[in-house]
């Protein structure tokens, strides 16, 4: 038997109305604050991610999905999004013609070749936003409240925002003197990978998964020690507009992130649950001015986050929220006989196409098991059409729940079911 791919998973059953209530409820959300759909491809040139994520990085220098394509053109398949929505940025000039600040959000597949572990995945689903255009801490903020609002709308209770800042470029090359020199007496304590990245790029030894625990890096200066006024300033910002919505945050020095491209505010999202496990981060992201330049895009300011949709699920699980969305149908069509079938699906296809959700027995169960079907669809409603309906046109619709009955004429059963649903399918 031929199996799933390791890393990876199938969607179906309850799981998959979930995510699809999810995504719709991003949908409306991104909507509401006026952002705009962006979708870029699942594969890439490789040199993007290089130059885009950052060589040194472990997403790129270990965990990308590479190949050659029959054009000998080196690939790889996106380990998150915001190196492709930077490249269309800059690829389709969006900085002549979009009002600016542009606000995007995007949602699909990434892939990273990690060690799959509860909570990660070699596919997993981000949503994204990413904004480019202004460096103000109004929009740094924004950023970090739609996480945490999302979250809340979803019900989760038990999260927790950790902010942090990089600060700008001077401050960025303050402190990676200062790490250098901090360092330098340890270089062959360090594991092989971080004594490559003391050369090349220092602040990727503060993610390493192999020293994590020593008290080398437990005792690393710490970025915000490093900031210059400017920064300072930005971030302080950033902090009074959370306040002023409210929203619960810590600073905590020891959030870098991962990826090469931050500068100034960067944070990240938890879950608190007890027993969620290691994989806790629900979302991260971060601003990111130098970038758009890196990638010889005009200097813009940029800032977004991402959130992985397992890891939300499994968050959802945890905190035991029923998400809140109608779980049946609304009328269970069963046909007496054969001579009653094309009567029934044209009822059943008729109501569909007037808003209402419908399904009817395919199977030729006998009434006792077309019962029992309906209460596995939860439909609110089941008719059954025999003889006499067919020729009389007039239905009995029962509910489901009270087995209160409703005698309807065919020709008024688009207004009957309008009227019972009232604006629900509207
Ligand atoms: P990231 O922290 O690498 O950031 O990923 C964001 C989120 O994606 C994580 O917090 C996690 O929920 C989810 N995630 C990452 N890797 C996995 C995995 N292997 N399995 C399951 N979920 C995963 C970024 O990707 C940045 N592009 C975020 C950003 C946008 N920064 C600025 N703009």
């Amino acid at each position: 038997m031929i199996q799933k791919p390791k890393g990876t998973y199938d969607v179906y059953g309850s799981k998959g109305k979930n995510i699809l209530y999810i995504e719709k409820l991003l949908n409306v959300l991104m909507d509401k604050y006026n952002y705009e759909y962006f979708r870029t491809p699942i594969f890439e040139s490789s040199e993007l991610f290089h130059r885009g994520v950052g060589e040194t990085t472990d997403i790129v220098s270990k965990e990308t999905y590479d190949f050659k394509d029959r054009g000998d053109r080196l690939m790889t398949l996106r380990p998150e999004g915001t190196a492709g929505v930077v490249r269309s940025y800059i690829e389709n000039k969006l900085y002549g013609s979009a009002v600016l600040p542009l606000k995007t959000w995007y949602y699909g597949p990434m892939f990273r070749y990690e060690r799959p572990q509860s909570g990660r995945f070699r596919e997993f689903y981000q949503f994204g936003i990413e904004v480019f255009g202004t460096n103000d801490p109004i929009m740094d903020a924004e950023v970090i409240s739609i996480a945490v609002n999302f979250y809340k709308l979803l019900g989760l209770k038990g999260i927790k925002v950790n902010i942090n800042s990089l600060g700008d470029n001077e401050s960025r090359g303050n402190y990676r003197k200062a790490l250098l020199n901090y360092l330098k007496p340890y270089i062959n304590d360090l594991c092989e990978d971080c004594q490559n990245r003391y050369l090349k790029n220092p602040l990727r030894i503060l993610d390493c998964k192999v020293d994590a625990d020593t008290n080398i890096l437990k005792n690393v200066p710490r970025t915000i020690d490093y900031l210059n006024e400017d920064s300072k300033k930005h971030f302080l910002k950033v902090q009074e507009y959370l306040k002023e919505l409210d929203i619960d945050f810590k600073v905590n020095p020891g959030i870098v992130r991962g990826l090469d491209y931050y500068t100034h505010t960067v944070f990240e999202v938890e879950a608190s649950v007890e027993g969620f496990g290691s994989q806790n981060v629900l979302c991260g992201g971060g601003r990111y001015n130098n970038l758009i330049e890196t990638m010889d895009g005009p200097s813009t300011p940029g800032v977004g986050f991402a959130l992985g949709m397992e890891r939300l699920l499994t968050a959802l699980e945890f905190e035991k929220i029923d998400l809140d969305y109608d779980k049946g149908i609304d009328l269970y069509v069963i046909p007496m006989s054969e001579n009653e079938k094309a009567f029934a699906f044209n009822l059943t296809q008729n109501l569909r196409l007037n808003g209402f959700s419908v399904d009817m027995d395919y199977m030729n169960r006998n009434l006792k098991g077309n019962f029992k079907q309906a209460d596995r669809l939860n439909s609110k409603f089941v008719v059954i059409i025999g003889e006499e309906e067919v020729s009389s046109k007039v239905l009995t619709i029962k509910n489901n729940t009270t087995k209160e009955e409703y005698k309807v004429d065919i020709n008024s059963i688009i207004s009957f079911m309008d009227e019972i649903f009232g604006e629900e399918n509207e």
